[in-house]
């Protein structure tokens, strides 16, 4: 069995607010009387990708290194030179890719900013590099995570938003029966629906919670701060992905 706690969207502002919500979301963690196999974090991280941000960041999420595996990736928020310069210890500017096998399972964790931009894409180099990951651990089950979801959501803020050419993603899920499912962040609401054949879950945002249109009085904010932080747990075993959201 595989057990993957999954939260997204800290916005660690630099503020001394802003980490508090965050910090629920690591205590809740951390206090867990059983563990959990990996701790993945889909993405922005920080609100505008400054260096103070990212060292915000790093102290924040500190406890979480000391017990887990954490797998980062970059959202639209992030900035790639500052994210790798305090995140990963290097000074590139190229997208931040990474697989980490993780007890059962293989987690694939792509990097879908586009530099300036608000809407992702994953990058050519992005794609063949996952393709050739996939490949070589065909009979490892697999879960593909980054920052834009590649379908729309009803959320009209973030669908306009979302994630460049999704069928050159799907297109190479294709080619690997082993993916269980897609993880994204970005909704700052818990969402589950499908692409290519495959479960596509959304977690919960830290700092906020989209509102639907059905929630939202005509002049207010697309997002409210009076819901609590949530993260979402994905549990697979035998075949088998159930996923589930605990506000903390
Ligand atoms: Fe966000």
């Amino acid at each position: 069995m595989t057990v993957l706690a999954h939260l997204s969207d800290l916005h660690l502002d630099g503020t001394p607010e802003s980490p508090e919500r965050t910090r629920r979301a690591v205590n809740h963690l951390t206090g867990l009387p059983g563990t959990v196999d990996a701790v993945l974090i889909t993405g922005d991280v920080a609100d505008r990708g400054t260096l103070a941000e990212y060292h915000q960041a790093r102290e924040a999420l500190a406890p979480l290194y000391e017990r887990y595996q954490v797998l980062l990736c970059p959202g639209n928020h992030d900035s790639r030179p500052e994210y790798r310069e305090v995140l990963l210890g290097d000074c590139g500017t190229a997208p931040v890719n990474e697989v980490r096998d993780v007890a059962d399972v293989r987690v694939l964790t792509c990097d879908s900013s586009i530099p300036g931009r608000s809407e992702g894409l994953l990058e050519p180099e992005t794609l063949s590099w996952l393709d050739d990951a996939l490949a070589a651990a065909p009979d490892r089950p697999s879960f593909v995570a980054f920052h834009h979801p590649p379908v729309t959501l009803g959320l009209p803020y973030t669908d306009r938003i979302g994630l460049r050419e999704p069928d050159a993603l799907a297109k190479i899920l294709e080619h690997h029966v082993q993916v269980v499912a897609v993880l994204c962040g970005h909704a700052h609401t818990a969402a589950a629906t499908s692409f290519a054949g495959r479960p596509l879950l959304c977690a919960p945002g830290i700092v906020s919670t989209a509102l639907m249109p059905w929630e939202q009085d005509h002049d207010a904010s697309w997002q409210t701060h009076s819901a609590p932080p949530a993260l979402m747990f994905h549990r697979y075993e035998e075949g088998r992905l159930t996923s589930h959201v605990r506000a903390v």
